[in-house]
């Protein structure tokens, strides 16, 4: 974004904006690239079902060709959904998995009458809960439902455990029922107990449908008939427990069940920092608190921005006391340093940070957030001094007071880099009231727009405005009739001082 666009941007930033129009996602408006993929996965997909069902195929050319082209049409539909609607998919290593767990629901309607298994047993369910997990509730509802109607057209006639036949149509309900049940579960799953409590549900629904289409069909319903709806649901919540780790990692998604876990504040990253930065584990957790509340009053993963502010700042346990909140009776450590090799010592927080967050697996998008949340922002204080030591005679390498980014990719990377810089400047108003905290916190946001700084997140104009009203509110809450925080030197600075000195 040029500089003149910028500053409109920035004009407009606080007047009262609509809410944002829900993003085009149609796949007429998914780019050609996108789009080509996309089609390539539909053929290849399309010919590895056929290929699972080639010993179920007509004999008659009319009827293999007929079941070809719907098979050939739902595979294309399919992945352009996919396409449309699923834009996390971006490593072959993802796109591979999908086809791979796509592939199971066929692969089994197809091969489970060969070894006498039911067929109410064919693991829709457990698609729908891989992806409702990885993904969303709506895609997992939308590939669920075409993955049933893939097993309906591969199969012309089918059995279950008792012999007695069912038609098409009834599997593909039951399947597509606790499957559906399944992904509606899968939206806000924080414990693996809810997980299979959702399993269960499914299960019931399940066992219901079943019970519902043998009686329809005029057929006993036998207790073993409906277990196997039940068989399906429990086994598929526990399976995808299990594999929950593994799930991740594959499709580079982290959940909330492993967001959690990390919030635990015995995580020895998070136990070092409280005993080796304790000024900087304080920080951390009222910028949790502010982070995530930012995160809700937008709609983004406001648990994400929790367990991303409790990690931004875990780098500062490499060399805490250079950390304006972690000086002790000992002082400013800076003092003998020349504000090269101080602004060094600070920007290296975000790689080290990085560094300690990989060598204990934290996700990637953690990590990121730890890279990111100071963008390519200027350590001011240090460039300033560094301006005032060399007295006019040489000029100063702006480059060389910059933190080394990269900016916020993500909408929750940038509101953890607005809610950080609010959160550290705060900690300046002798007297925060209300106007005086909105003041600073617009300013603080209007400078980092100014800057560039979220460029390259996708957060609107309008939901940036959001933002700044919920960090008022929090602040304002927060500082609301607190001790007067002893005033810095130089009260502007106070936001870079987080960062050093
Ligand atoms: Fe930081
Ligand atoms: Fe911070």
């Amino acid at each position: 974004m040029n500089n003149s666009r910028r500053k409109k941007k920035a004009k407009r930033f606080g007047a009262e904006r609509p809410a944002p129009q829900e993003a085009r996602t149609l796949w007429l408006h998914v780019d050609a690239r996108r789009l080509v993929n996309g089609l390539i996965f539909g053929f290849l997909f399309a010919a590895c079902v056929a290929a699972l069902n080639y010993h179920a195929a007509s004999k008659t050319l009319s009827v293999g060709v007929s079941n070809g082209i719907l098979i050939l049409a739902i595979c294309t539909l399919y992945s352009l959904y996919l396409v449309s609607f699923e834009r996390s998919v971006k490593t072959s290593r993802a796109v591979i998995a999908v086809g791979v767990v796509s592939l199971l629901p066929v692969a089994a309607a197809a091969w489970f009458p060969v070894f006498g298994i039911p067929l109410f047993l064919v693991p829709m369910t457990l698609v729908a809960f891989v992806f409702g997990i990885s993904f969303s509730e709506r895609t997992a509802i939308g590939a669920s439902f075409m993955l049933c109607l893939l097993v309906g057209v591969c199969l012309r006639t089918v059995s279950d455990g008792s012999q007695s036949e069912v038609a098409p149509t009834d599997l593909m309900a039951v399947l597509f029922a606790g499957a559906a049940a399944a992904a509606l579960g899968c939206g806000n799953i924080r414990k693996r107990s809810k997980l299979l409590k959702v399993g269960l549900i499914s299960s019931i629904v399940q066992a219901a449908l079943i019970a519902a289409v043998k009686l329809k069909a005029g057929q006993p319903v036998s207790p073993w008939v409906c277990s196997l709806g039940f068989i399906n649901g429990a086994v598929s919540a526990a399976l995808v427990s299990a594999a929950l780790p593994m799930i991740e990692s594959i499709f580079m998604v982290t959940t909330d069940i492993s967001l959690l876990e990390l919030s635990d504040q015995n995580h020895p990253l998070l136990r070092r920092l409280s005993l080796e930065a304790p000024g900087t584990y304080h920080h951390s957790l009222i910028l949790g608190n502010l982070a995530e509340a930012a995160g809700e009053a937008i709609g983004a993963n406001a648990l994400l921005l929790r367990v991303g502010a409790y990690f931004h700042d875990i780098g500062k346990v490499v060399k805490p006391e250079y950390f304006v909140e972690n000086e002790g009776m000992q002082g400013s450590m800076h003092g003998d340093l020349s504000p090269t090799m101080s602004t060094l010592i600070i920007t290296a927080h975000t790689k080290d940070g990085a560094e300690l967050a990989r060598e204990q697996k934290l996700p990637n998008a953690i990590i990121d957030m730890i890279r990111q949340h100071h963008g390519s922002s200027l350590v001011e204080y240090f460039y300033r001094r560094a301006i005032e030591s060399s007295d006019g005679k040489k000029k100063v390498d702006q480059s060389l007071f910059r933190h080394p980014g990269p900016n916020p990719q993500t909408r929750e990377a940038g509101v953890l880099l607005l809610a950080d810089s609010v959160e550290s400047a705060s900690r300046s108003l002798p007297d925060p009231t209300p106007s005086r905290i909105a003041r600073q916190v617009h300013e603080i946001i209007n400078r980092k727009l100014m800057a560039g700084q979220l460029d390259e997140c996708e957060l609107t104009l309008a939901e940036v405005h959001r933002v700044e009203q919920s960090l008022v509110r929090s602040l304002t809450s927060v500082l609301h009739g607190r001790i007067k925080y002893p005033e810095p030197e130089d009260r502007e600075t106070a936001e870079e001082e987080h960062n050093g000195r």
